[in-house]
């Protein structure tokens, strides 16, 4: 013990001196450290440096789908690694696990969304798909075509593309010089109508959404929500990204979230859940229709790619995480989890006056406090008394708002859900007193 308390203070110390975190509170980091050092991890339990197991409540960051510590997965990887690890695929170089994924998401993919570009992750996959569409409609001879508009509270990550199109005002504040050409609007079809109205449709190349915003605070649209976008894009000739780096491959008990609204989008980004997170890895899906408008109308040449634009381990590992999404059927354990989940949350909801709202589709799902105005959130401390039971679990307190998120991986089971149930509901009273 003494040994790891050793251990865990100069890991600490050098994490201090050394190493940036995403999204954090730099100067939280210098007084107290990093609130965990992970070392291990086993389907929904990670275990930390102290020797603490905790529930993994958000898969990590809404990806560690088919839960941690898949040693399949390693074996994919360690075998792709020693044949051959990384080649390049720019230009016209190629290898077979990037051949079989790409072919392996059209299975997975509505309508003719059959074509893939590849990249790291989901910010890489928005910026790709922003130069995309802008791309498509200079090939269609409008190049005037070129705005995105995006929806308030929406993440799309932080490349200069998917930070310009976040719809989280903290995210734009942090540096200056945002890109031109991306607005905001709020999540009403007349918000958006308003918007083209306003901008003019003939400048406007597409709309982009998470078909559940996640990081936003886990919002499900409204009934018809989508479908009105889609006729009113139609109308416009305005494209729909949708965002499916959290909702892609099952979150939602559908392959893709938008299936849940009755649309067929324009293109697709993915991320996440392709990988589970084994590897880094993502993309961008079109349609078979608009990938040959690419290279038939011009010279044919896409002058956009990233070094990992198709890595081979990534698209190995990918490979085998989507097989084990199939053949252990964990789509049909979100379903029946999901719903396991909603009925605890609403449990959860009746214990407890200040929970003013529950939600969820799939295994993602979000509780939310009631707060006044300027009112100090709760859910953070909620968060921390949930972590001295056991529970690592998000809060969102963006916009006002006071709401804790849940995307536990797929294979969670009906005991492990009541134990999270269970510590959230102690955690809100606990704070409630
Ligand atoms: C909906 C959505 N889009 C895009 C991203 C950005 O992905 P990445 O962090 O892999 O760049 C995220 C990350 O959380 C996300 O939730």
């Amino acid at each position: 013990m003494i040994k790891n308390e050793n251990l865990q203070k100069e890991l600490s110390r050098l994490d201090q001196k050394h190493f940036i975190h995403p999204t954090s509170n730099m100067k939280q980091l210098q007084e107290d450290g990093p609130a965990f050092i992970f070392t291990e991890g086993d389907g929904i339990y990670l275990k930390d440096i102290e020797g603490r197991i905790l529930i993994d409540s958000l898969s990590s960051l809404w990806n560690v789908n088919i839960g941690h510590g898949r040693a399949d997965v390693a074996e994919v990887a360690k075998e792709q690694m020693m044949k051959l690890a990384f080649t390049s695929t720019f230009s016209n170089w190629s290898h077979e696990p990037i051949i079989r994924l790409a072919e392996e998401i059209t299975k997975w993919t509505p309508a003719d969304l059959n074509v893939t570009f590849f990249t790291s992750g989901g910010s890489e996959a928005n910026d790709t798909a922003f130069k995309t569409v802008r791309h498509y409609w200079q090939v269609n001879g409008r190049p005037e075509k070129k705005k995105i508009i995006s929806r308030k509270k929406s993440y799309h990550g932080v490349a200069m593309g998917s930070t310009s199109a976040t719809g989280i005002p903290e995210f734009h504040t942090f540096t200056t010089s945002i890109a031109p050409d991306f607005h905001y609007v709020d999540s009403t079809i007349e918000a958006l109508e308003a918007k083209i109205e306003q901008e003019g449709a003939e400048t406007i190349a597409a709309f982009i959404s998470e078909p559940v915003q996640g990081s936003g605070g886990v919002n499900i649209p409204e009934e018809d929500y989508f479908k009105q976008v889609r006729a009113l894009c139609d109308k416009h000739d305005i494209l729909i990204i949708s965002d499916e780096v959290i909702c892609g491959y099952g979150r939602t008990g559908t392959n893709f979230g938008m299936e849940n609204f009755g649309i067929v989008p324009d293109i697709i980004t993915m991320a996440k859940g392709v990988t589970s997170g084994y590897a880094p890895l993502g993309g961008m899906i079109i349609s078979e229709k608009m990938h040959e408008e690419l290279y038939e109308k011009t010279d044919g040449i896409f002058w956009h790619g990233y070094t990992y634009s198709g890595h081979p381990t990534a698209a190995a590992v990918a490979m085998k995480n989507l097989d084990i999404i199939k053949e252990e059927n964990l789509i049909d354990n979100v379903n029946k989890m999901g719903a396991h989940m909603l009925k605890g949350f609403e449990w959860i909801k009746e214990q407890n006056d200040n929970v003013i709202d529950v939600r969820g589709i799939g295994l993602l799902g979000g509780i939310s406090l009631e707060r006044a105005e300027g009112a100090e959130a709760m859910t953070p401390k909620i968060v921390a008394e949930a972590l001295k039971r056991g529970l690592i679990c998000r809060s969102v307190v963006y916009g006002g708002q006071d709401t804790l998120a849940f995307a536990p991986p797929f294979i969670i089971n009906e005991q492990q859900m009541d134990d999270i149930i269970s510590i959230v509901n102690d955690s809100i009273q606990a704070v409630s007193k």
